[in-house]
């Protein structure tokens, strides 16, 4: 049975001034900004034409609208420079799924562009074409905001072979995470009761 996404997780937009974007999204909708992040230049991923980057959500996913900032957003050039959608993402239920749905499409022919963990949401993920040419991301495991809305730390954005990662560790270290975070809040409870 093919794995399919149990939900559409976020889109990415390219925008003329990412101050403007991040304003009109969080004042004027009232998205929270979850954070922003500057992309280091690479030879294949985004930042080969994004500078930086700002998160934000709706809930508790750590973002919901990834919105970017081009390093070089002239019209004239091919449709790859230009503003407005710049990927969409799919979240799987497991590792599992999204190993499926990566290795249908690698081996059915689909243009698989890259896989990577790290940066912002610091999820497992792949990205691929559409017959278009359109962007698009299939992930699992992107980290949640919790009580204190700010994200956990991560490692920087790195390539990997989604065949070969190790979920198992990935898992354990986002639960070992967690509990850490919630052992602080713990204390800092303590220290204010004790106040
Ligand atoms: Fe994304």
């Amino acid at each position: 049975m093919q794995s399919r996404p149990i939900k559409l997780g976020h889109v990415g937009i390219a925008v003329s001034d990412i101050d403007a974007a991040v304003a009109f999204y969080t004042k004027k909708l009232g998205m929270r900004l979850t954070e922003r992040f500057t992309y280091p230049v690479e030879k294949v991923g985004h930042g080969v034409h994004v500078r930086a980057g700002a998160f934000v959500r709706c809930d508790t996913t750590h973002h919901n609208i990834s919105i970017f900032q081009l390093t070089d957003p002239d019209l004239s050039k091919s449709d790859k420079h230009r503003l407005g959608l710049h990927h969409i993402a799919f979240e799987f239920a497991s590792p599992q799924d999204l190993l499926s749905k990566f290795r249908q499409f690698r081996d059915g022919g689909v243009t698989i562009v890259n896989c990577r963990v790290g940066g912002p949401g610091n999820h497992p993920r792949f990205y691929a074409r559409d017959m278009d040419g359109n962007l698009l991301e299939f992930y699992w495991g992107i980290d949640q905001i919790g009580w204190n809305g700010l994200p956990r730390a991560y490692p920087p954005i790195t390539e990997i072979d989604l065949e070969a990662f190790d979920f198992e560790a990935f898992r354990r270290e986002f639960d070992e995470t967690e509990q850490r975070m919630i052992a602080q809040s713990a204390n800092i409870a303590g220290v204010a009761v004790s106040c």
